[in-house]
């Protein structure tokens, strides 16, 4: 009955208006139709049970019909599942959040001091202005390129508050949209899945450069260097700052000049995705070394930040992105065009993320505090790498070489477990990890390496 009341409204959302003496119609049951009229029997003759099925079917009725179901997030949608196992031994290995060795989520305590701060300062909640927090915008580029770096001092850094990396990513995506039409976006292959989203939403043309190299389990430098050569001239490159995802493996820094070589022959233009600064190799310095070098050559190029990962900020959606310019008026028009784009997507951003940054960047105390902090959680990661990778060792008498995992870097490791064997590892095992073999060893403890060990030995042998 459900299904011929909505029937009924799709005729006309104004069914329930038609003088019931003319009551005539057709009602739609999937394929099947009935016709009907007052005179031959009218299955709504009685009046009162017309009006409330009529405006049930008004309400039911979808305009939407048209809309299909969007498939789950191939990332997020992995937690939906794991919430929905029941296995005692079920681990999350899906999303690159930062948990205790007790695998529970982690609030830095340099958080916490940042935000006992605000509240003892009494803080407002008035708007941000369009590009953010000042203090913000300031410590965070001071960050990435060093407070002395030359683009900082003469001002080429066009830097504007985002809605974390995600939403920095998508404010250059839309400002490469609308200068730079027509112009492709390299991605690596494979790549943090969000990149096609962001790309494909910006009407942004992309295609992939080689990276990952499956017979290796390592960098496809050759495939990489070719790739980018062969692109149109002026392309923009996106690059992962540091720790690849979902890869974990980064170019070495001779590697990273020979790429600069042939980005900066080409007159390609970098764009890169620091998602991890400080959280890969547990200093800010380090892992900011790509960035600073292509800057160092005097290019232009793009950084979108994120404070998801290193400051446990996930859900404050604090980041930035950051135009180097040739010029402090090419940065302040960059800038300008930025705050347009802001404008009309979500007008201006949070500010308890920015206030936090801004309090712990900006502070000597805390500062020091929060790399202590961050050196301890990149340092927890290396244990459970180490221990993952002694584990297969001992349980694989296969003689399989797993020391590529001990290469890797940051919050993933690359198993190298194709699809099916992906597959398994969740159906068999109720380890829950993205299809690629993407796993996040920041969702493992020491105490479950054994235990993933285990299953990763006999997917690898037993699945093809
Ligand atoms: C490579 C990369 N870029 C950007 C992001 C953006 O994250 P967020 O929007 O939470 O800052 C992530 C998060 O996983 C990432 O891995």
């Amino acid at each position: 009955m459900a299904s011929t009341m909505l029937s009924v409204a799709s005729a006309s959302p104004f069914a329930s208006l038609s003088p019931l003496e003319n009551v005539k119609g057709k009602l739609k049951l999937g394929s099947a139709s009935l016709s009907f009229n007052k005179a031959k029997g009218n299955p709504f003759i009685n009046a009162k049970s017309f009006c409330r099925i009529s405006m049930v079917a008004a309400v039911n009725a979808s305009r939407f019909e048209s809309v299909t179901m969007a498939p789950p997030d191939p990332i997020l949608g992995v937690s939906e599942a794991f919430r929905a196992d029941t296995h005692e031994s079920k681990l999350n290995l899906g999303v690159g959040a930062y948990r205790t060795e007790e695998l529970q989520p982690y609030v830095l305590d340099v958080v916490k001091k940042a935000e006992n701060l605000m509240v003892e300062r009494g803080e407002n909640k008035e708007y941000l202005p369009i590009e953010g927090l000042a203090a913000f915008n300031k410590v965070t580029a001071e960050l990435l390129f060093g407070a002395d770096n030359p683009v900082i001092k003469q001002q080429r850094v066009a830097t504007v508050q985002g809605l974390s990396g995600t939403g920095s990513l998508r404010l250059a995506a839309a400002l490469i949209e609308r200068y730079f039409p027509g112009a492709k976006v390299l991605i690596s292959s494979p790549t943090w899945g969000n990149h096609k989203n962001i790309f494909n939403d910006s009407r942004v043309p992309w295609s992939e450069y080689r990276y990952y190299d499956p017979k290796t389990v390592g960098l496809d430098f050759e495939g990489m260097i070719a790739d980018i050569k062969a692109a149109p001239e002026g392309s923009f490159v996106l690059l992962h700052g540091c720790a690849h995802n979902p890869t974990g493996i980064d170019p070495t820094p001779e590697q990273w000049e020979k790429i600069a070589n042939v980005i900066q022959a080409k007159s390609h233009i970098p764009f890169f995705d620091v998602a991890y600064q400080g959280f890969a190799s547990g200093s800010l310095d380090t892992d900011a070394a790509s960035v600073r070098l292509f800057t160092a050559r005097g290019m232009e190029l793009l950084v979108a930040q994120s404070y998801s990962k290193n400051l446990g900020l996930y859900a404050e959606r604090i980041g930035a992105i950051n135009v180097v310019c040739s010029s402090a008026d090419a940065a302040a028009r960059v800038k300008s065009q930025l705050k347009r784009l802001a404008r009309p997507m979500y007008s201006n951003p949070p500010i308890h993320g920015a206030r936090i940054v801004a309090n712990v960047v900006g502070d000597p105390a805390l500062f020091n505090e929060w790399k202590a902090e961050m050196e301890m959680m990149a340092g927890r990661i290396k244990n459970v790498r180490q221990k993952l990778y002694d584990s297969l060792s001992a349980k694989d008498k296969s003689g399989k070489d797993w020391s590529f995992i001990l290469k890797q870097i940051g919050m993933f490791s690359f198993t190298g477990l194709n699809i099916d064997q992906s597959a398994n590892m969740t159906s068999k095992w109720h380890v829950y990890m993205t299809k690629d073999g993407r796993i996040s060893l920041a969702g493992l403890s020491l105490a479950k390496c054994d235990y993933l060990a285990d299953a990763i030995v006999d997917s690898f042998h037993n699945v093809s």
